[in-house]
């Protein structure tokens, strides 16, 4: 009777302890994406696409870059950086994204004229995304866009949904060594991260 009563409890404890991590999963899976999946922007079998969600209402603009027109005044492109407004709420937490976190890099063409506040370069046409999908337990070891904590892939303007990206080690990852330091990611021109 003794044993049977130890046995019962023991499995009761362990399917407290089972649904409460089975409910944490499950939680960090809605913080960081808003989806059951792992990521909105990826399939199980890694593959990344641009996702269908209408970012420029739905989440947070982190903050643009403009690029110096190489002749004449004014901005060649403006990068404008979207990520989820969960995204935003961990790493002002914790100081990092969590995992399943997308970044939206969307470049735009630029029209520059003559306004009342002086010469201004605004954003025009869509001429593709920059995506980068935070992966904290390094689910795709053989996919050669994934590394280094991330998914990585570029999509032209034309398809959102197959990306041009081979391999994220020579496609992407040179060029974001300088901002190794604060996980591959440009930080410091994204201030809605610090808070108000
Ligand atoms: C020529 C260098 C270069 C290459 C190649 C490059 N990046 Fe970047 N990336 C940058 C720089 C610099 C920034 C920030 C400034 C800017 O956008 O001009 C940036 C910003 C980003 C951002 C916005 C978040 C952040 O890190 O600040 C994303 C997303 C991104 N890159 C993804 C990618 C992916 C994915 C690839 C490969 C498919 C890639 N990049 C290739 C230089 C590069």
């Amino acid at each position: 009777m003794i044993g049977r009563f130890n046995t019962l409890t023991v499995a009761a404890v362990g399917a407290l302890v089972l649904s409460a991590s089975a409910y944490g999963l499950a939680a960090d899976k809605m913080m960081a994406a808003g989806t059951d999946g792992f990521s909105i922007a990826v399939d199980d079998n890694g593959k990344i696409s641009l996702p269908d969600v209408d970012y420029r209402k739905d989440w947070v603009a982190l903050g643009s870059w403009a690029v110096a027109a190489d002749e004449g005044e004014g901005s060649a492109g403006i990068h404008a950086v979207y990520t989820q407004l969960e995204a935003v709420e961990a790493f002002r937490k914790a100081g990092a994204f969590p995992d399943g976190t997308v970044l939206i890099k969307e470049l735009f063409s630029t029209e520059t004229e003559d306004m009342t506040t002086g010469t201004v370069s605004r954003a025009a046409d869509t001429s593709g995304w920059f995506v980068m999908v935070k992966d904290t337990v390094d689910r795709f070891p053989a996919n050669a866009l994934w590394g280094n904590g991330w998914g990585w892939a570029y999509f032209d303007a034309g398809n959102r949904l197959e990306t041009t990206s081979t391999d994220y080690r020579t496609d992407c990852k040179g060029c974001h060594v300088p901002a190794q330091n604060t996980d591959w990611v440009y930080t410091q021109a994204y201030p809605v991260l610090k808070g108000k």
